[in-house]
C-alpha cells in the first residue's frame, strides 16, 4: 500500500499519488503515459486523470506497480470498486491468445510479462510476481507447460511458477546462472523451435544470453531490447546503449537478423508495445537498426555510468539479487578507479 504520509515530490494535489518507495521502471508511464512522469528520482503524477480512459489507465498501472507505490486518497465504496473492478482486467487480452499478465514484479525491475494460450500447452513469457489471482487464472486455463525467460534480468518468480504448474523453464545457456534448474536450455545463436508456432531466437547483446520469442509469425516477446514511443505504427526503438549491459555492437547484429522475421506486434519487458502491418513493422526495425548503427557503444568511462551502475547495485540489493548487485557495485567501483 502506498504511504500517504510519504509522498514523492513532484505530484500534483488530487487523489491519486506515487510515493516515495518508486524505483522508477517507468511502468506506470507506459500503461498511463497522460498522468505519469518522471520527475528526479521518481515517477509522480504529472496530472490527475480527467476522463473514464485516464482514470482506467491510472488504476491499471496502480494494480501492476511492483512496489505498490501508487495510491489514492479517496476512500468509500465507490474508490474501493473501482480498484476490484480494474484487478478483474487483469491478465489484459492483447490479441487472439495472448495476454499481458500485469502484477510486474520488482524482481525483474518491474517488467511486463505475457501470457500464450495454446492447446498444446499454455506458455508465460518471462514472471510476474507470484499471485494468487494469477495462479488461479492460469489454473483456470489449463496450467503453464512452458515458461521462456528472455533472459537473466527478467526471471522473477519463474521458479515458483515453475514447481507450481510443473513448467519447463526455457533459458539460454549464457544466461542459465539465473535460473541454474531449469528444464530446457539452448545455446548459440541459431534458433531453436520447442514447436512449430514457437521460435525462440537468440539476441546477444542486452545481456549475451539474451533472446527473443516469435510466436505464429505475428508475436515478437523481445525482452530488455526494443521499447515504442506510441502505441500507434509510428516506430520501434532500441532503448539506449546505456542499458545495454554487455554488448551495442553484438545487440546491433542480432536486431539485423531479425530483419528476417515478421511481426505484427512487438512485445517488450519495459516500455510500450508496438503494433503494425507486416511491411509497417519491417520499416520501423530497418530504421530502428539504422539508428542504432550511428549509435556508439557508451564511453565506459564516465561518472554519469559509474552513478548509474550504483543505482542498478541498490535496486538489486533491494530485490535480494545479491548477486547482480556486487555485479553493478564491482562495475562502479572499477569505473572509478580507472577515471581517478
Ligand atoms: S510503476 Fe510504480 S515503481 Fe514503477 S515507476 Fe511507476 S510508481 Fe514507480
Ligand atoms: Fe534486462
Amino acid at each position: 500500500m502506498a504511504n500517504p504520509n510519504k509522498i514523492a515530490p513532484g505530484n500534483v494535489d488530487g487523489d491519486f499519488f506515487v510515493d516515495t518507495s518508486c524505483i522508477s521502471c517507468g511502468n506506470c508511464r507506459d500503461l498511463a503515459p497522460s498522468n505519469f512522469a518522471k520527475s528526479g528520482k521518481y515517477y509522480v503524477i504529472k496530472k490527475q486523470p480527467e476522463n473514464a480512459l485516464e482514470l482506467d489507465e491510472v488504476l491499471s498501472a496502480l494494480i501492476c506497480c511492483p512496489l505498490g507505490s501508487i495510491g489514492t486518497k479517496a476512500t468509500g465504496a465507490g474508490a474501493k470498486q473501482s480498484i476490484s473492478q480494474a484487478l478483474m482486467r487483469f491478465p489484459e487480452h492483447i490479441e487472439d491468445d495472448v495476454f499481458y499478465l500485469g502484477f510486474n514484479s520488482a524482481d525483474s525491475f518491474g517488467g511486463k510479462s505475457y501470457f500464450i494460450k495454446h492447446q498444446d500447452g499454455n506458455w508465460m513469457v518471462d514472471s510476474p510476481k507470484f499471485s494468487s489471482r494469477l495462479v488461479k487464472y492460469i489454473e483456470s486455463q489449463g496450467g503453464l507447460a512452458y515458461i521462456f525467460l528472455t533472459h537473466r534480468d527478467d526471471v522473477a518468480e519463474a521458479q515458483a511458477y515453475a514447481r507450481h504448474f510443473k513448467a519447463s523453464r526455457i533459458i539460454h545457456k549464457a544466461d542459465l546462472e539465473a535460473q541454474k534448474e531449469a528444464e530446457i536450455v539452448f545455446d548459440g545463436i541459431e534458433t531453436f523451435n520447442p514447436h512449430a508456432q514457437f521460435t525462440i531466437i537468440p539476441t546477444p547483446g542486452h545481456t549475451m544470453g539474451h533472446s527473443m520469442l516469435l510466436y505464429r509469425q505475428k508475436f515478437l516477446f523481445s525482452g530488455d531490447v526494443f521499447t515504442s514511443r506510441t502505441y500507434s505504427n509510428e516506430d520501434i526503438e532500441a532503448w539506449p546503449p546505456y542499458y545495454c549491459w554487455c554488448d551495442w555492437d553484438e545487440q546491433t547484429r542480432s536486431i539485423e537478423r531479425l530483419l528476417s522475421y515478421p511481426f505484427e506486434f512487438m512485445l517488450p519487458s519495459h516500455g510500450r508495445r508496438f503494433k503494425g502491418t507486416l511491411p509497417e513493422t519491417k520499416r520501423a526495425l530497418e530504421q530502428c537498426l539504422k539508428r542504432c548503427r550511428e549509435e556508439k557503444n557508451p564511453d565506459p568511462l564516465s561518472f554519469e555510468r559509474a552513478d548509474f551502475f550504483d543505482e542498478i547495485a541498490l535496486w538489486a540489493k533491494q530485490t535480494g539479487q545479491l548477486e547482480y548487485a556486487k555485479y553493478a557495485a564491482d562495475k562502479a567501483s572499477s569505473i572509478r578507479l580507472k577515471l581517478n
